[in-house]
């Protein structure tokens, strides 16, 4: 049974200061590539109102280049707070993005110094800006230069296990003019596997003033909880755990508002959450829309009987009809063998991802 602490309740109660800008919440919805985008940060919102979200990351070359603001830049001009990501190695190039974000209507720039992905990290941008603290450095300088809103960074642990360099980067950044760091706590070589190390964002916390947000394997209220315990951070970052669960970021922010845990929702109610998640995509995105449904109603098709099966036919639809149907008659079944209820089993399927 996980408790909140008072000391803990207490340090968390004022808002979230980045720079001048405050968040009333101490639980991001972190930046996912083909996931967060206007749609689903819509849904988590839902749960999580006050909480900060990100845009999926954006290519700064792209955006110097082409001029036009992609789909994926795009901010719905009720949804507040929110931040966009960029990358890029470019500082010249970063800085104009940034511009262009705020005028969209950003509270605030991320610059991504975390992405372990190739294609990104051999143009020098993500991760790979570990090695290369300089151009790093130029680059928060540069973009602080642009905007008057505030710049922040999110970043991992190291490159690998023989170049851990996060306290002297992060310490870097702060300098440079970051108003806050988002620490992964794994390096690039791991990639998303083995545990994060939460003990590197402890030793970040412990030399910056700026907030330092935790993140990594943050699956649930309890892991929230010792990492926030652990880590002496300013707040944590949900990232895997909301894939196919938009609910995670409400619950966990609840449980550090309230000390209360939020009832988890029930089968139904997750399959219900998919039908809006597919019916607004469509509405978004149109065909392409479906397509990208395929994989987010997979994630939510988790934890009762004969979702295997239901998830086979749901990473193939073709058009709306189908996936509403397919996810009508999945919840027809559910509510006659009585898993709609609120005391059904609910297994922590995001552990499971
Ligand atoms: C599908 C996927 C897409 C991601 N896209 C981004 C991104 O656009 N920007 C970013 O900073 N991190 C991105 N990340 C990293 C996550 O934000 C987060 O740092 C990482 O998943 C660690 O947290 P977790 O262990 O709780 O998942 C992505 C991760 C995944 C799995």
């Amino acid at each position: 049974m996980v408790t909140l602490s008072p000391a803990l309740k207490a340090r968390l109660a004022l808002p979230l200061k980045i720079g001048q800008f405050e968040v009333n919440s101490r639980v991001l919805q972190s930046p996912l590539s083909g996931v967060t985008d206007l749609v689903f940060r819509r849904l988590v919102r839902r749960y999580a109102p006050t909480s900060m979200m990100y845009t999926e990351m954006v290519n700064a070359t792209g955006l110097h280049y082409v001029k036009q603001l992609p789909k994926i830049m795009e901010i719905d001009p009720n949804e507040r707070p929110i931040s966009i990501q960029l990358f890029d190695c470019r500082p010249d190039f970063l800085a104009e993005a940034a511009q262009m974000a705020v005028e969209e209507g950003a509270d605030t720039v991320d610059i991504n110094m975390g992405c372990p992905v190739n294609k990104i990290t051999k143009n020098g941008g993500g991760s790979s800006l570990l090695r290369q603290p300089e151009v790093a450095e130029a680059i928060v300088r540069s973009v602080v230069k642009a905007v008057d809103v505030p710049v922040t960074v999110k970043t991992r642990i190291g490159w690998s296990d023989k170049e851990i360099n996060a306290v002297e980067f992060a310490q870097r950044m702060q300098d440079a003019g970051a108003q806050m760091l988002t620490l992964h706590g794994r390096t690039r070589a791991q990639g998303y596997n083995g545990p994060a190390r939460w003990e590197w964002i402890a030793r970040v916390k412990e030399v910056l003033s700026i907030p330092v947000i935790a993140n990594g394997d943050i699956f649930s209220v309890e892991a929230a909880v010792r990492c926030l315990e652990m880590t002496g951070a300013d707040g944590v970052m949900c990232s895997r755990g909301t894939l196919g669960y938009p609910f995670l970021v409400g619950e966990v922010d609840h449980f550090l508002k309230t000390g209360e845990l939020r009832q988890p929702p029930s089968p139904v109610e997750r399959l219900q959450c998919a039908r809006d998640h597919l019916e607004m995509l469509w509405e978004y995105k149109g065909e392409r829309g479906i397509r990208q449904a395929r994989k987010h109603m997979t994630w939510y098709a988790k934890g009762f009987p004969d979702a295997a099966d239901l998830r086979g036919k749901l990473a193939v639809i073709e058009n709306l009809e189908q996936g509403l149907n397919l996810i009508d008659q999945a919840i027809e079944r559910l509510q006659y063998l009585s898993w709609g209820s609120a005391e059904a089993e609910t297994p922590q399927l995001v552990e499971a991802w």
